[in-house]
């Protein structure tokens, strides 16, 4: 009987031995190295640094879960309603389809997946990529990177997808995080580096009897008459190849790097200037660039422009602090003679953008904005008598179109009451003469271009 218990034990111990089975009762130590996957998604770049860090330290395999249909800048935008990852991700439901496979999901037992965080989520595809597989026994560890969200229950509601995978708790990075945060955080989670060949060899399983201990004394070893072979004093060290860090100017264009990693959309922050590095790792440089929903102009140095007017093919624009090209009505204020209010087309009809000049019609009301190169070009006038297309017309000194009986009182000799249009007959806003009817009274505005066209005749 005893021997039939132990041979089950050597046959368990056997077992799990062959089919690395560990604790997975536990959160502590996952054997690390070759047995590790680090899948992850990026879509504009921040993630996958950190993936990156992971592998090298573990001397893991990196695996990019790829969408099959790539995400644009308009997907990307969170601010629509309507756009793509807004869709996918009011819909639980929704799986994008991914590019490629992991070859041998089977070698791993740790796999790690990175994210980043999709309005308080992990991304759908993560969720195609957890139905991929079968993750029955393997320990799962995620992590994401957030604008400012944490993980949340981004990393728990992933659970059902992979039921019987062992999951740690995930955690949450900002953009930008250090090798060296990453290695401190899989530290903790006892994820450590390979070590060559870590797998211990199975204990053979005794066949025969033990070979009885000889009791006589053994025979001492003769000790070698030939001198030993001296060892060198000093071992030297193979110095590693230095990790390629900050600016490299690599097959035609500016390429950044950050601990050998190359970075790929990503912003770079460098002696006070921002620089954007692209998709495919080169700087963008001379020109407008649509990041993330928004448009940026660097110029040729690469450097983002800020807080500053544009000027281009003819075109003025104005970007704010943040580098993004304003939209709307805008108030400038660089301490300059030209500050004031402006406004830069919303629509997109081809000149989204444009300081625009002319009469503008804005939540309801009309203003004017100096079609003039008199130092002013496109500011808003206020306070102001218009004349254009051969009529005059009056804005307040909050730029609003007048309508009706007004006083105007500039400190002119043409100070007086005038009869703005209010009818919309294609006079709106229009300086009226002659005979007019206003309330139930008689009023007349002068007809004549005598030094007061248009003011209230009164007393005579
Ligand atoms: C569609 C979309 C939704 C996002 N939602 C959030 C969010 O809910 N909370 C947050 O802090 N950041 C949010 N972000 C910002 C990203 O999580 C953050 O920039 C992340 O680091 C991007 O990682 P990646 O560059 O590897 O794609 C969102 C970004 C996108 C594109």
């Amino acid at each position: 009987m005893k021997q039939v218990i132990s041979m089950l034990c050597v046959m368990a111990l056997a077992f799990s031995l062959v089919a690395g089975i560990g604790d997975f009762g536990s959160a502590s130590a996952a054997e690390a190295g070759s047995n590790v996957l680090v899948a992850y998604f990026s879509a504009t770049g921040n993630t996958r640094p950190l993936a990156g860090y992971a592998a090298d330290i573990l001397g893991a395999d990196l695996y990019e879960i790829v969408p099959a249909v790539p995400y644009t800048s308009a997907d990307l935008n969170y601010g629509s309603a309507d756009s793509r990852t807004s869709t996918e991700q009011n819909d639980p439901s929704a799986r994008p389809a991914i590019a490629g496979r992991v070859e041998d999901m089977t070698q791993y037992d740790t796999v790690l997946i990175g994210y980043p965080i999709w309005h308080g989520q992990a991304p759908r595809i993560i969720s195609t990529f957890l139905e991929s597989y079968d993750f029955s026994g393997k320990t799962i560890l995620p992590f994401c990177t957030s604008g400012s969200s944490p993980i949340g229950t981004s990393d728990d509601n992933l659970h059902v997808l992979a039921p019987n995978a062992h999951w740690l708790n995930g955690t949450r990075f900002p953009a930008g995080t250090t090798r060296a945060a990453i290695s401190a955080w899989l530290d903790a989670n006892g994820i450590t580096a390979a070590t060559p060949d870590a797998t211990p060899a199975p204990t053979p399983v005794p066949t025969a009897e033990p070979t009885p201990v000889p009791t006589e004394t053994p025979t001492p070893t003769p000790v070698p008459t030939v001198e030993p072979t001296p060892v060198p004093a000093v071992t030297p060290t193979p110095v590693p190849a230095p990790a390629k860090n900050g600016w490299q100017w690599e097959s035609g264009g500016w390429r950044y790097y950050s601990d050998g990693m190359m970075v790929r959309s990503n912003w770079i922050d460098d002696a006070g200037e921002r620089y954007y590095i692209d998709t495919n790792g080169i700087m963008v440089s001379n020109g407008w660039k649509y990041i993330s929903g928004a448009w940026y102009y660097f110029e040729k140095s690469g450097a983002m422009v800020s807080n500053n007017w544009k000027y281009d093919a003819g075109v003025w624009y104005f970007v704010g602090a943040d580098g993004k090209m304003f939209e709307g009505f805008a108030e400038i204020d660089l301490g300059r003679a030209d500050d004031g209010w402006y406004y830069f087309n919303e629509k997109h009809d081809g000149t989204f953008g444009h300081m625009m000049t002319g009469w503008r019609y804005i939540n309801g009301t009309w203003y004017y904005f100096n079609p003039k190169h008199d130092g002013t070009f496109g500011r808003m006038i206020t306070n102001n008598w218009v004349h254009d297309g051969g009529d005059w017309y009056f804005v307040g000194p909050d730029g609003k179109m007048y309508e009706g009986l007004t006083e105007i009182d500039l400190g002119r000799n043409d100070d007086g009451w005038y009869y703005f249009s209010p009818n919309h007959d294609g006079t709106f806003g229009h300086v009226l003469t002659g005979w007019h009817n206003i309330d139930g009274t008689m009023y007349y505005f002068n007809p004549n271009h005598d030094g007061t066209y248009g003011r209230m005749v009164t007393n005579r």
